[in-house]
This record gives structure tokens, sequence and C-alpha cells, in this order.
């Protein structure tokens, strides 16, 4: 990446002091300007403070845009909405990972790049045995997703560029594989082999729902409606999964060991697990009728609830996503003829009445696209436990391009924050007989 354009800069000035730091301020192509405080530390000796960083920009990036204030989400320049509708999700792969959307012979051969990857190596089989039956398959994701580093050998090489790219077919290809395999040794069936004639989410869904004994036919409309939910979550710019894979790459650890951090770090209910934790919100709820209790305990400070699929860190008017989910939610429930879903009935009771009070309208808390994925999936067959992994599958392509942009970009260095130390000041050591 060449060196970014600044112009202008803003002047922090020490108080009671003559010493002041001028930060450049380094131009976005879309978006706000940020300070670059590099110098700060030499020019006034202060940090700054940020908890949750949000108000720091980490690295420079060429992938995603998100304008929350407008609902904007764009991937390298292309508007969600017209991805979601007219692209596929194998297409935005490519988009993502090389930040064009290729031609006609790109694309063949992307797909065939990451065709010729599903399978997994034959002893990874024998992996699976070593967990529970009951694990969740997050867990199992997460450490096989690692493991992967104890097989691939000829692409743990960060520093060459071959070896990233087959890193990145590999990750794509191998991800819907691996969530299935988790899946169906949860539930005691054998596992089912990747098809290569399928598009990307029709033979994942093969995958999941196929058994050996019966010929198992795709849906399209709901092929269509996992391809949309693959497409929606592929990438979020620096979310804490992203920037949890940017650390652990920063280090130069292995691609597989990054992905597996990721994971780890989406699995939390403030970030991928939500889609898990709405249906279970909904079910604990029961009847539309104990929604207004449910949203006093919201509204309560020491209940320590929250409207789970409401708010976002950045979304501060709406999720485009969650509109595009939304929609794509009643086409799923009517081609399943599905017509009184009580959950969905929930859903939409309690986004009405969030939306008209004032908890909610003054701190911009809106629907986010989990709050309508989880129900979709729900209406597939897809078992709750599966929603975040399904979650890592879409998200993958993201973690990977991020991950190849951070290492081939010049200003790339270890991820190390500062912090500001309130414990104690030096003190001596006291033999344990000293203590009292
Ligand atoms: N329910 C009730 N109150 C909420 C919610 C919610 N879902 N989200 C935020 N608030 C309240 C906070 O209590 C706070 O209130 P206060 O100002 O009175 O103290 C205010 O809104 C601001 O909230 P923050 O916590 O500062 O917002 P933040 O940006 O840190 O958190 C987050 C964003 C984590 C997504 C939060 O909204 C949340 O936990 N939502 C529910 C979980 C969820 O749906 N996560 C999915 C995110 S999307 C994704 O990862 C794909």
């Amino acid at each position: 990446m060449s060196e970014p354009t600044t112009s202008g800069s803003v002047t922090i000035t020490l108080d009671g002091t003559n010493k002041s730091s001028s930060a450049p301020l380094v131009q976005a192509s879309v978006g706000p300007a940020v300070a670059d405080i590099r110098k700060l530390y030499a020019d006034l000796g202060v940090f700054t403070f940020d908890p949750g960083f949000g108000m720091t920009a980490a690295c420079e990036s060429k992938i995603t845009y998100i304008d929350g204030d407008q609902g904007i989400l764009l991937y390298r320049g292309y508007p969600i909405e017209q991805l979601a509708e007219r692209s596929d999700f194998v297409e935005v792969c490519h988009l993502l990972l090389h930040g064009e959307l290729p031609t006609g012979p790109e694309l063949k051969e992307f797909q065939h790049n990451i065709t010729t990857h599903t399978m997994v190596h034959e002893q990874i089989r024998h992996f699976f045995q070593g967990f529970r039956r009951d694990a969740h398959p997050m867990a199992i994701l997460c450490g096989v997703v690692g493991a992967l580093s104890a097989f691939y050998h000829d692409s743990l090489d960060i520093n060459d560029p071959r070896q990233r790219e087959v890193a990145a077919f590999r990750l794509i290809a191998k991800i819907p594989t691996i969530a299935a395999m988790a899946y169906k040794y949860s539930i005691g069936q054998p596992f089912v082999y990747p098809r290569n004639d399928l598009s990307y989410a029709e033979n994942f869904l093969y995958m999941l729902n196929a058994v050996p004994a019966e010929e198992y036919k795709v849906n399209p409309i709901l092929a269509r409606a996992m391809d949309r939910i693959l497409v929606l979550h592929a990438d979020h710019e620096q979310n804490a999964s992203t920037s949890t894979v940017r650390l652990a790459g920063s280090t130069g650890a292995n691609p597989y060991a990054c992905i597996a951090a990721g994971i780890a770090a989406l699995w939390g209910p403030a970030h991928g697990g939500a889609n898990e934790a709405v249906l279970k919100m909904l079910g604990e709820i029961g009847s539309p009728e104990n929604i207004p209790d449910f949203i006093s305990k919201v509204k309560d400070k020491n209940s320590h609830v929250k409207l789970m699929g409401f708010g976002h860190r950045v979304y501060k008017n709406f999720d485009p996503r969650a509109k595009i989910m939304k929609e794509t939610c009643h086409e799923v429930l009517a081609e399943l003829g599905i017509k009184d879903e009580p959950l969905l009935d929930m859903a939409m009771e309690m986004e009405r009445i969030a939306l008209s009070d004032d908890y909610f309208v003054s701190r911009k808390l809106y629907p986010n696209v989990d709050f309508y994925s989880g129900i979709i999936l729900k209406a597939m067959g897809i078992p709750t436990h599966m929603f975040t992994v399904l979650f890592a599958v879409a998200r993958t392509v993201g973690w990977v391009s991020q991950w190849k942009e951070m290492i081939e970009d010049p200003a790339q260095r270890i991820g190390r924050p500062r912090q500001v130390y309130t414990g104690a000041t030096t003190r001596d050591y006291k033999d344990v007989a000293a203590r009292g």
C-alpha cells in the first residue's frame, strides 16, 4: 500500500506547558479523515485512551466501507444491496480477496480454485473423533480450523504470495466442509463429502442435510437465501473478530491459526453469537403478551438483560443488511409455506415496540443483521447451535482478505496497544512470614 495522502492537521496542546503536537490528517477516499497521532508520545509524553478502540483506526484498508449514520455498507465500493440482489457469494469472495469483480474467465478459474479445495485431508475425519459428541460446533470449528496448520505445511510461509493464495483458497473452500462435519458429528450422522458440481451455497446445504440412505435435492430458493446470508456476512471492516485476525496475523502467525483466533472472537454473544442469542431470547419470552415485561427488563440497567439482535457499534440509523435479511426472511417463510410462525410474529412485534420506545430510539438502537438471520436459519431447519458456525463460514473470506491485505501492507507492524496503568506502584517483596 502506498503512503496515504495527508491534508491538514489537528494540533494537540498539553495544558500548562508550551508543548504541542501536530497530528497530520490522513484523508480517506470516502468518510472522515483520521488524525495520525504516531508522534504524540514523542512530542508530549502521553498516549491516547480509547477503550474498545471506538475512535481509533488501527490500519489502512481498501476492502469494506461502512457509514453507520447513513446505513451504508460497501464491499470494494459496491453497495451491499446490489451485491445481495445481483451477485453471488463466490463472485463476492473474488471481489473481497482480489479487489475487483471477476471477468467471465477469471470467475471460472476462481470457481475452479475454490471447488478443487473443498475436501479435507482424510486424516481430519479421525481428528473429529477426539471431540465429545455434545461439543458445541463452534468449539469443533475453532479446533479443526486451527489444526489445518498441522495438515497443510505447504501453505504456511506467509511471505510467499503463492502460499498465501493457496491458504486463502483452502480456507474459503474447506470451511463449509468442516462446518458441516461439525454438525453431522454433533447429531451422530455420517459425514457427507462435498460435491463440486454444486454452487457454494448448494454444496453447503447438501453437506448439512444429505444422508447416504436417500437422495437429497437442494431447494433453489433456500440455496439462494443461504447465498444471500453468506454475501451479507462476508466482511464488515475492523469488527472484533477481524481485528483479532489482524492482531494474531501481525505476529507472523500462520493463516489457519489466525482464522481460528477470529472464530473464537466471533463466538461471543455480543458479536457472532447474537443470532443464536436472538432465538434463545424469543424462546424464553414465549409469547407476544410477555414482550412488554421483557422490554421493561431490558430497560432496567440492573437486570443486565439486552435486547439481542438490536444495536450496533457502528450502525446508529439502520443496518442495511437487516433490511435485506427481513425481505429474505419473508421469501423463505413463503417458500416453506410457513404462514403463522410464532417466532417471526414475536420478532415483528418486538421490532414494532422497540422502534417506538424512547429508550431504543434515543440510543439509536435498531435491529441488526442477526435479528432476522436467526429466524431464516430456523425456518430452514438449521439448529440454533449452528447459527454462529454459519456466520463463521461466511466471514472466513473477509478475515482472509483482511489478513492478506495486512501482510501485503509495508506499514504493517506487530499490533501492540498501550494501557493506562492504575495498579500498585513499586513496592518491596515481603517473605510470607512477614505478611501478617
Ligand atoms: N439492548 C438494550 N440496551 C442496549 C442494547 C441492547 N441490545 N445495545 C445497547 N444498549 C444500550 C446500552 O446499555 C447503552 O445504554 P446507556 O447509554 O444508558 O448506558 C447504550 O445503549 C449504548 O450502548 P453501548 O453498549 O455503548 O453500545 P456498543 O456500541 O458498545 O455495543 C453492541 C454494541 C455490543 C452490539 C450492543 O448493542 C449489544 O450488545 N447488542 C446486542 C447483541 C447483538 O445483537 N450483537 C450483534 C451485533 S451485530 C454483529 O456482530 C453481526
